[in-house]
């Protein structure tokens, strides 16, 4: 009966080519070193032709043992490939996804979280949504996966992803009597009442220094520490704001009035962030590309649509 070449044949062949020595083979596997010889026979007569050659102390391969070392090589390749696409897939069934994001990014954060949880139902997933300087605090401490923010740390080493686009538009009340001017000049937007965001927030500080390049200074009318804080005094015809589009989300198209000012909008970028020195998990990674490819889709409509 015709013989067959085992794997495990292919596996021996392998450490002794790359090894050079048939002793520091079978000490990597594990085999006595009779088992090793034998095997090696058994292959060379299944091939038909010898493979290895004794040169005075050593071993060396004959060129059809070459070419069958580099075959064996091609083989193990596959099968590593194969091992660690199951080892992933594996990966998704369970495990944990831990995010932060900055105050603004919660208009979205969760409902890409949201959509990728129901492709995993399996992997536990958790949110936290918080100031920046905390943000700023765990990603130096290394707490969680990944990280959302408008603005990648300058002084902590990290690698940040744009995810999509983050606008940062002047929103006023639909009757405010700027709502139909055109191209409103920065100095006469700035002598409106101004309400802005507290301290730190990178929404004021993005309007701050596009005000500042044109050696204009905001001075606020009203300070307040969330996005729908200030949506709600901007309905009450308290002043104008600059927030991001995408906390419109969840309001109904024409409820604002989204002012054409020179410079506006500002255009920035949300980012997915983690420590440079960190080994992103297999759900981690998997979220990451999720939201490369159909997290940008699928807030497109929201990011674009008008107040
Ligand atoms: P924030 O938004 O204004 O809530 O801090 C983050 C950013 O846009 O950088």
């Amino acid at each position: 009966m015709r013989q067959h070449t085992t794997f495990r044949q292919l596996e021996i062949f392998e450490a002794i080519a790359r090894l050079g020595s048939f002793t520091r083979a079978s000490e990597e596997l594990f085999l006595t070193q009779p088992t090793v010889s034998m095997q090696m026979k058994k292959l060379a007569e299944t091939v038909g032709v010898p493979l290895i050659e004794q040169v005075g102390k050593k071993i060396r391969l004959t060129p059809d043992g070459q070419q069958l070392a580099q075959a064996t090589r091609e083989i193990f390749d596959i099968m590593d490939h194969y091992t660690m696409s199951v080892a992933e897939r594996q990966g998704l069934k369970q495990g944990r996804l831990s995010l932060m994001a900055i105050t603004t990014a919660s208009y979205f954060a969760p409902r890409l979280l949201g959509e990728f949880a129901k492709l995993y139902p399996g992997i536990d997933v958790s949110l936290r949504v918080t100031n920046k300087e905390q943000v700023l605090a765990s990603i130096a401490d290394n707490l969680d996966d990944l990280y959302f923010l408008g603005q990648p740390p300058e002084d902590i080493d990290v690698v940040a992803t744009p995810i999509m686009d983050n606008p940062i538009v002047v929103l006023a009340a639909p009757d405010h009597p700027l709502a139909r001017k055109k191209k409103i000049p920065l100095q006469r937007i700035a002598q409106e009442p101004w309400l802005m965001r507290e301290k730190g927030s990178g929404t004021r500080n993005a309007i701050e220094r596009c005000f500042a390049e044109k050696d204009i200074t905001l001075r606020p009318r009203l300070e307040l520490g969330s996005n729908e804080a200030l949506k709600q005094a901007i309905l009450a015809g308290l002043g104008i704001s600059a927030l991001s589009r995408h906390t419109l989300t969840l309001n109904q198209p024409g409820q604002f009035a989204v002012l054409d000012v020179e410079g506006f909008p500002i255009l920035r970028h949300w980012y997915a962030v983690y420590p440079a020195g960190r080994q992103l998990s297999v759900v981690a990674r998997a979220f990451l590309e999720y939201l490369l490819g159909r997290g940008e889709a699928a807030l497109a409509a929201a990011g674009k649509r008008k107040g």
